[in-house]
């Protein structure tokens, strides 16, 4: 097979990949995303954003331009790849593989965004329960285009959901 084809084939894999198991890739918009944290969440030098599926790492990018730290967890291994090269030498970012429902939290998190499918938001709100009641602090989750079933937002604006996770 020629090596355009085993690259296609590639490419067409890994972007099946997490659209198996959570997410497709779709990035968030710039403007909108920036006018929702400003509104909701204004990130400060204090914050630490984990972005749950990060993909090419836009969402951390904007953190670090307000100061906040940022950690992205990517299953996607190219899309890893990508963040991994699109936020390299940003003292603010760091980028890891692994699975949002299986990734232990850093302490001093303080938000959390998600861009994901609805199928996911419950399982997801449950997990950060968890972590918030390991972590012994509550959680911010900013959630984009995707409320969950169950939970009431606290917030809302636009097409972002502002979720408070306590620690019980
Ligand atoms: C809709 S994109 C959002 C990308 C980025 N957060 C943004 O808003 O621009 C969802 C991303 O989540 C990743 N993803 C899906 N399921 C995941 C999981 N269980 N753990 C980590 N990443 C996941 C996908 O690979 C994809 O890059």
């Amino acid at each position: 097979m020629p090596i355009i084809l085993w690259i296609i084939c590639g490419a067409v894999v890994l972007l099946g990949f997490t659209a198996f198991f959570g997410a497709p890739y779709v990035p968030s918009r710039n403007p909108e995303m920036e006018r929702a944290f400003k509104k909701l969440y204004p990130l400060g030098k204090n914050d630490l954003l984990v972005d749950l599926g990060c993909g090419n790492g836009k969402v951390l990018k904007m953190a670090s331009k307000f100061g906040a730290r940022g950690i992205g967890i990517e299953l996607n291994p190219l899309f890893f790849l990508i963040a991994k090269l699109r936020t390299r030498g940003d003292k603010n970012i760091s980028i890891k593989f692994g699975d949002m429902f299986r990734m232990k939290l850093p302490d001093e998190t303080t938000v959390l965004y998600v861009f994901g499918v609805e199928r996911d938001g419950e399982r997801l709100i449950s997990h950060l329960e968890a972590e918030a009641k390991r972590l012994g602090h509550n959680l911010t989750l900013i959630s984009y285009a995707t409320p969950a079933k169950k939970h009431r937002p606290d917030r809302e604006f636009e097409a972002y959901y502002l979720y408070r996770i306590k620690t019980q």
